[in-house]
């Protein structure tokens, strides 16, 4: 033991060949016969059309799979960097490409089908024409009676019912701009939000179905409209949905001139047509808000024409979506996975997508599995941590079932190579090809990903850039790590896509620093060469030009497949008055990857307590939601802190996971560390074990 603690002391800063990622090179898996007799996409010529020497036209094939009301006339505008402008000139509706287009041949066809939670409830479809239908009626109500326009911004805190796709298609028909957040987060998350990006209106629900419970949901408005009135932003209609019409499954009470069931004001357009507003290609079509390295989510502002041509193109070459598939994305619609292929890319397709309400493990592991058989889905796209949840909950279970996947999707998350196995042999039933797609919020599709009909797989690779996507790896000093070297970078993109967004809702500066000021080569250039693209995500690039991706590099935390940031976390602990300091770090999870969990060190005088702490539990699920409930909360004397004040999250990372603290030599109280060491661990330090990169680097890089 004496022996580790004077390791800790001696060690120094990780270098870069000890962040070198040292693992099995995994075996290709290749795609069946089967699978690339009908795949869209066989001509292995795709990367030689996308190459750069036909960059930005190679982009035009995914543009002209829509509909264009006006074709344009400069694909790639850069007049203005980094903030690129896509298919200028041309003039396009969202809705009418999700929808109207379908109509001639696909009216009758499924648009959605639902699956509410209770198993004894049907599944519910809505055709093409239903849908049409439904969505015209809710745009006459949103611009004649919610007075909303072209250009106004709505927020929509709703759960996983069909409403919620017809909500966000009735705003694009208008070009209403809707920022759908995550039914998950708590009110107060809903009204910084709806403040931020200055909604007037909110579109929620009375409630849903949860693990066999009826979630009362419109009693988080309220507190989202007081958080957005603090804020300085006044919501005066709240249009409330009700999960069974004409039944109101919520105790809050109504708000005469404010609340309204949209279902009895609809009776009043029923039947009524709205013609889709023909949009500017530019023109922002969502904002989708996600956390970042500073405490306040940014709205990532997602462009009309470019985000439907990138989301249409890669659904239908990496999703492989034909109009005849059943196509089911496990994900939330509160998500950017939701919005691009749940909602937007399967319809832009005239797929049948399938929604469902609740928990995958509801009322047991079996559920996703009889939902496969009985809908006969053959496209089944989740995240490593369902997969692992469903593993560990019931490994053998789809083997009970007679579904037939030809095509499964994991995203959001780094997957192990063992869970991988077990999605390809026992989900996939080893007729399954595997995409492994690896992107982010402010990406709108797909980065890095093998080519289903194309490519061999390899278990824990997201794969190759996609065509058109030019990534490589640049070390701190932005030198380019070279393919094969095994060391770990920061994962970048060479160039502009049509995916990614516009800008920050209202912060072009934070745009700039976020994703351009770490490599950009020349601030005054024009040229995109000179402006790479920052994911703040550590990567390996193999000699065969598969990246695999290990994680954040930046104050982010990746719980579940879903971004947290630190600071919000914090932010929310120091609400609690005896509170002094705080500080999040993530701590590895069998099941949801990472959790977070919480250091706080209280105000002179006071003394650890449960009342502390479950008062800072209750903030940050009141402030941010259940999904941010940290593994611990940890009462300490004292942060660990550099001379100068800063607070070393990297030494708590390295305590909460059993790892190296590093040089602790430096720090203004290094005898705290051994301090907080001793809590967390008891009086015998664990052994010293490998971390993840991700964990080891937690707050290194700025
Ligand atoms: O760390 C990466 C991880 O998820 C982050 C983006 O999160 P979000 O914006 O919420 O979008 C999630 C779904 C697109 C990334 O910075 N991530 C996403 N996909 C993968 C991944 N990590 C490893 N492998 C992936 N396939």
């Amino acid at each position: 033991m004496a022996n580790i603690r004077k390791q800790n002391a001696v060690a120094t800063e990780p270098s870069e060949a000890q962040i070198a990622v040292h693992w099995r090179e995994e075996e290709y898996y290749y795609p069946s016969a089967r699978f690339v007799g009908q795949a869209n996409l066989t001509d292995p010529t795709i990367m030689e059309r996308f190459r750069e020497e036909n960059f930005p036209e190679c982009f035009r094939e995914y543009a002209d799979m829509l509909d264009w009301d006006q074709y344009w006339h400069t694909t790639l505008d850069t007049s203005d960097p980094p903030f690129w402008k896509w298919f200028v000139g041309g003039k396009i509706n969202a809705c009418y490409n999700c929808v109207d287009r379908h109509l001639d041949k696909y009216k009758n066809k499924a648009a959605i089908i639902f699956v509410p939670e209770p198993e004894q409830e049907a599944p519910v479809a809505l055709t093409y024409r239903e849908l049409y239908v439904r969505v015209n009626a809710l745009a006459a109500l949103l611009r004649d009676f919610a007075a909303l326009k072209t250009g106004d911004r709505v927020t929509i805190h709703m759960p996983m019912v069909p409403e919620l796709p017809i909500t966000m298609l009735a705003c694009a028909r208008l070009g209403i701009i809707h920022s759908v957040v995550f039914g998950g987060f708590s009110g107060e998350a809903c009204g910084r939000r709806a403040a931020d990006s200055g909604s007037r209106v909110l579109i929620t629900m009375d409630g849903y179905f949860r693990n066999g419970k009826m979630i009362d949901h419109k009693a988080s408005a309220e507190i989202a409209l007081n958080v957005a009135k603090q804020e300085g932003q006044t919501v005066d209609k709240v249009l409330i949905w009700r999960r069974h019409a004409g039944k109101y499954a919520s105790a809050s009470p109504m708000v005469k001139g404010r609340d309204y069931f949209v279902d009895e004001v609809l009776q009043k357009y029923s039947g009524e047509v709205v013609d889709p507003v023909s949009m500017d290609a530019e023109a922002p079509l969502f904002l989708m808000y996600t956390s970042g390295t500073t405490g306040k989510p940014k709205g990532c502002q997602h462009r009309t024409g470019g985000y439907l041509a990138y989301v249409t193109g890669t659904s239908k070459y990496i999703q492989d979506i034909h109009p005849e598939d059943v196509y089911w994305c496990m994900a939330d619609i509160g998500w950017i996975t939701g919005h691009s292929y749940i909602v937007y890319g399967p319809l832009a397709l005239a797929a049948t997508s399938v929604i469902y309400e609740g928990v995958p493990t509801y009322p047991d592991a079996g559920r996703p599995w009889r939902i496969a058989e009985r809908l006969d889905v053959n496209i089944f796209h989740t995240s490593p941590t369902a997969i692992r949840m469903l593993r560990k909950a019931g490994a053998d279970e789809p083997k009970k079932y007679h579904y037939h996947f030809k095509h499964m999707t994991t995203v959001g998350e780094p997957i192990e190579p063992e869970v991988w196995r077990w999605y390809h042999e026992t989900v996939g039933k080893r007729e399954a090809v595997i995409v492994d797609t690896w992107w982010q919020t402010e990406n709108g599709g797909f980065l890095c990903s093998t080519k289903p009909g194309l490519d061999p797989m390899k278990p824990g690779s997201a794969g190759p850039g996609m065509p058109g996507i030019y990534p490589f790896i640049l070390d701190e000093e932005g030198h380019e790590v070279e393919a094969g070297s095994g060391k770990a970078g920061n994962i970048c993109i060479r160039n502009p896509w049509p995916g990614i967004i516009q800008t920050v809702w209202g912060d072009r500066e934070r745009f700039v620093n976020q994703y351009y000021r770490k490599y950009c080569k020349n601030p005054n250039s024009k040229d995109w060469h000179d402006w790479p693209y920052f994911a703040a995500d550590g990567a390996v690039l193999a000699s065969d030009g598969y990246f695999r991706i290990l994680g954040r590099v930046d104050d982010v935390i990746n719980v579940a497949g879903h971004r947290l940031g630190t600071k919000e976390i914090e932010s929310a602990c120091l609400t609690v008055p005896e509170v002094a300091e705080a500080a999040v770090v993530p701590v590895v999870d069998e099941v949801k990857g990472r959790v977070p969990e919480v250091y706080v060190s209280l105000q002179p005088g006071l003394e650890p307590s449960q009342e502390v702490h479950d008062k800072v539990l209750k903030a940050i699920e009141t402030m941010i939601g259940k999904i941010a409930r940290p593994k611990k909360i940890h009462i300490v004397p004292d942060m660990p802190k550099t001379r100068s004040g800063k607070l070393m999250r990297r030494v708590l990372a390295a305590i909460s996971n059993n790892l190296h603290t590093g040089d602790i030599s430096t720090l203004a109280n290094p005898d705290v560390v051994d301090k907080v060491r001793e809590m967390v661990q008891g009086k015998e330090p664990v052994a010293v074990k490998e971390g993840p990169e991700d964990v080891k680097r937690f707050g290194t890089v700025d």
